[in-house]
């Protein structure tokens, strides 16, 4: 498959998942931040791709400043529709009022580790200023739903008594260390959705995803799939950071996007959602072991210390608690790891390989 067909076969994938929310969003405008990034990109793509459902489309506007997203991502969607607009606007300064939107998605942020240890005052302003520019200009216009990406990364270190984490776990996270400006701005982005829900009612609701990949990541996002996945394809070694032991669980992108618009859809104002699988917790040297099985040409796993660039205190585990998304909002992940990955690398063999490295 091509990276473009399996792009599309995830599209079509997460439609039929969210049949029952789709009418929501039929004649009606969604907004997103962070549309020329990787999940919004995907968003976009997925109600474009609605349109072809509904009688009265709905009008897609995406905005990004590019500090980490790439313009082909959406300039190929301006180019071949209507019904989508494209704003170089930094959210970080006010919206401009002139929009009229019913749906807004806070996908903006600096989500790879590399870029908020390179950019740590932009990532506290996208997550608390343009927070707060969304929720002002919600307030304002009396928007029917928003949707603000915040973190896994709000929970910290979690207590090892709080692994799955539920929504309800307070998190263990310092104020001050290298990750602080990525963890503390997220959770104060929190605070400002529930203090929008208490004083002025918005429809906000909040999301907390945990490690989602798939196909349409940058090749220079530095995130550990994307890291993974490169190395592999060119034949280098997989570059684990410490002693591996380190555990995540990885969310593939169909799976994610159908949680975060049945959130969107839903009314469950100024409450926050896990969003992740709980299944199959890994840790860094098995992943890299599957990513190298899962490649062609079986590349070693080496055992790094941590790089400068990469800051220092990631937490030990990360493994959601899914019920709460679960059992409220019929939210049921599909694709298994190792499916996903080879998904993921099929993906990234295509776009090197036909030399479209240009893509990052
Ligand atoms: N992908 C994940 O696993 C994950 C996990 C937890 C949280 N998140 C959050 O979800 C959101 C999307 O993540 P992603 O993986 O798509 O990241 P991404 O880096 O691929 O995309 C983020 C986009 O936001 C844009 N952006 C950053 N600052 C901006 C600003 N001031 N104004 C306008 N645009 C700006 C970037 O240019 C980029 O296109 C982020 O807020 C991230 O923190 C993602």
């Amino acid at each position: 498959m091509t990276a473009q067909e399996l792009i599309r076969e995830d599209i079509k994938e997460i439609i039929s998942s969210i049949q029952k929310e789709a009418p929501k969003f039929e004649g009606q405008t969604v907004l997103i931040s962070g549309g020329a990034g990787f999940l919004g990109s995907y968003i976009v793509s997925v109600f474009l791709e609605l349109n072809k459902q509904f009688k009265k489309p709905c009008k897609v506007i995406a905005m990004d400043n590019f500090i980490t997203g790439s313009k082909k991502n959406v300039i190929n969607d301006v180019e071949k529709n209507l019904n989508f607009q494209f704003i170089e606007h930094d959210v970080r300064n006010p919206m401009p009022l002139n929009i009229n939107a019913d749906y807004l998605i806070h996908a903006a942020g600096l989500a790879s580790p590399y870029y908020y240890r390179k950019f740590p005052l932009e990532t506290i302003e996208v997550a608390v200023n343009g927070t707060k520019n969304f929720l002002e200009y919600a307030r304002q216009k009396k928007i029917k739903s928003m949707l603000y990406f915040s973190s896994s990364e709000i929970y910290g270190d979690p207590n090892p008594n709080a692994i799955p984490t539920p929504e309800t776990y307070w998190g263990n996270v310092s104020a001050t260390g290298p990750r602080a400006c990525y963890d503390e701005s997220k959770r104060l982005g929190e605070t400002l959705c529930a203090t929008y829900h208490q004083l002025y009612n918005v429809p906000v609701k909040v999301v907390r995803p945990f490690n989602v990949y798939g196909p349409g990541m940058k090749v220079n996002d530095y995130r550990v799939i994307p890291t993974f996945m490169v190395k592999a394809i060119r034949g280098e070694a997989l570059p684990v950071h410490d002693k591996g032991n380190q555990t995540r669980t990885f969310c593939y992108i169909s799976d994610a996007i159908q949680g975060f618009l049945k959130i969107l859809a839903s009314d469950k104002n100024g409450e926050a959602f896990n969003v992740g699988t709980d299944d199959e917790e890994i840790n860094m040297v098995s992943l890299a072991n599957l990513v190298s099985q899962l490649s062609s040409k079986s590349v070693p796993v080496q055992l790094v210390s941590y790089p400068e660039s990469y800051p220092a205190g990631e937490p030990q585990r990360r493994c959601p608690d899914i019920s709460k998304i679960q059992n409220t909002l019929g939210y049921q992940p599909k694709v298994n790891l190792k499916t996903g990955l080879a998904r993921t690398i099929a993906w990234y063999r295509d776009i090197l390989e036909d030399d479209k490295t240009t893509f990052a």
